[in-house]
């Protein structure tokens, strides 16, 4: 029986073959997700809503938890079964479970086309055309080795639409904490030129892009020519046009003074600080290897409070880490009620593959680790709500972002501290920066009125 034929390749005439992208994880993939489009639109692709009607369907994926991985994984029945139904369909596993679990992915799945890690995508179009060339049912292709320099920092990224978008600033991490995967799917630590990361600032702006979100695994590890993360903070919140600038993540052994203090002068940099904690006990910290203390972690909290007033604190913790007891997980329960977080992301240990943990044994049944997040939870619950309350009646101002999603007569938008708020519409457009008082809460959600 002949060959069922492919998509001729490439096209320019804007009948280019359609890609669906699927995208996990965390901002980073986002943002990688981003600048493949933007490749691949160069090479003459279409994208479509569906994986149903694409010639192309890639996956873009995550396993910083088992859970994150067995849902990126389990997207694999579905893409056998559209690969039955469309055999000349390309199907590419993208992301970090693609760095990490090469090999096992082409063995154990014959109908992935294409495996492709964090630091190949710049070869995505290539490996595409070779794809549509060659015969279906040849062996799938792998293109992972570590490019250590790869920034992609002249590619703009696709930006789609809307007052605000993610802006890469560092790639990959040297932290190596003991429970965590990351730096072996995304490789060493590498910093992007001020210029490229102002040039692509500016471009978002030229979109009508207003709020920049400055995006690394530790942005405060940047560095490029003598300037640091303070000075590329500073420098993007300088652009005309930028109206708010924001960032993610710290982390408490690089956070420096000078960044608390360039917040706290700068009004279009937003109050608001990401600093995960991890664990409130300081043999635990160590055995994560976190190289800091409660202690020290506090001292920065005190800072950021002093230097940037109302700063809103969020965090992500992690509870029943190998070996920690009830009396250790009792300190990073008595340091959240110190700190009062206004939000925080808090996960039960999962054992990951390649990490220095994964040769402890995971020896907190799972029990105990639902029974210490469920009592983490709820505190946090109970202290988000008491800081939320305590904001009716602010006065502050809104940059609106588009309608509100359950009534289309109001616009939604967010504080400077990141509070989601609606208010009703009157003659404001959608990138505006509105002064309002905070009149009431509902759930998580602020009702707002105009000031003038
Ligand atoms: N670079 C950031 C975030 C990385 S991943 C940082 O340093 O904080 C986001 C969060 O996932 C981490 O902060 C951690 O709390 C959580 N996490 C990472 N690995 C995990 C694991 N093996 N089990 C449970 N949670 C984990
Ligand atoms: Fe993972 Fe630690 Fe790096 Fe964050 S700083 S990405 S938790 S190794
Ligand atoms: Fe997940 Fe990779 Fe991000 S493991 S959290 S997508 S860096």
């Amino acid at each position: 029986m002949a060959e069922p034929a492919r998509t001729p390749f490439p096209q320019t005439d804007g009948n280019g073959p359609r890609v669906y992208l699927h995208t996990y994880g965390c901002q980073m993939n986002v943002s990688d997700s981003q600048t493949i489009e933007s490749m691949l639109a160069d090479s003459g692709y279409r994208f479509s809503e569906t994986a149903e009607e694409a010639d192309v369907v890639l996956v873009n994926t995550c396993m910083i938890r088992e859970t994150a991985e067995v849902r990126a994984l389990g997207q694999l029945a579905n893409l056998s079964a559209l690969k039955k139904s469309n055999p000349t369909r390309v199907i590419g596993i993208l992301g970090c479970v693609a760095q990490a679990k090469r090999k096992e992915i082409l063995e154990s799945h014959p109908y992935v086309d294409l495996v492709v890690g964090p630091d190949s995508y710049r070869r995505l179009p290539i490996l595409l055309e070779e794809r549509f060339i060659s015969p279906p049912g040849s062996p799938g292709l792998l293109e992972t080795t570590l490019m250590r320099e790869e920034l992609y920092d002249d590619i703009m990224p696709r930006h789609h639409g809307g007052v605000t978008a993610f802006v890469t600033i560092i790639r990959g991490c040297d932290k190596f904490c003991s429970f965590c995967v990351v730096p072996r799917t995304r490789g060493r630590e590498r910093s992007r030129p001020l210029p490229s990361v102002l040039r692509e600032v500016e471009h978002l702006v030229s979109q009508g892009v207003r709020d920049i979100m400055l995006l690394g695994q530790n942005v405060d590890s940047y560095r490029w020519e003598g300037r640091d993360f303070a000075d590329c903070l500073a420098a993007v919140a300088d652009l005309p046009g930028v109206v708010r600038v924001r960032y993610m993540t710290s982390h408490p052994t690089d956070i420096s003074d000078k960044l608390l203090k360039t917040m706290g002068k700068h009004p279009k940099i937003c109050p608001y600080l990401h600093l995960p904690v991890q664990a409130g006990n300081n043999r635990v910290l160590n055995e994560m290897n976190r190289p800091y203390t409660r202690e020290h972690y506090l001292g920065i909290i005190e800072r950021a409070r002093k230097y940037v007033p109302d700063i809103a604190l969020s965090t992500d913790i992690i509870v029943g880490f190998p070996t920690e007891t009830e009396a250790e997980f009792e300190d990073t329960f008595n340091l959240m009620s110190e700190v009062r977080y206004d939000t925080a992301f808090m996960f039960k240990y999962s054992e990951r593959p390649l990490t220095k943990a994964s040769k402890q044994i995971d020896d907190i049944p799972d029990d105990v680790k639902v029974a210490r997040l469920e009592r983490l939870i709820k505190l946090q619950q109970k202290i988000a709500r008491e800081r939320n309350e305590a904001q009716v009646g602010r006065d502050t101002e809104i940059l609106i972002e588009g309608l509100a999603p359950k009534d289309s007569n109001m616009w939604s938008g967010r504080t400077p501290d990141f509070r989601p708020v609606v208010m009703p519409q009157n003659g404001e457009q959608i990138g505006d920066l509105v002064p309002v008082r905070l009149d009431s809460l509902t759930g998580f959600t602020f009702h707002a009125s105009k000031l003038f």
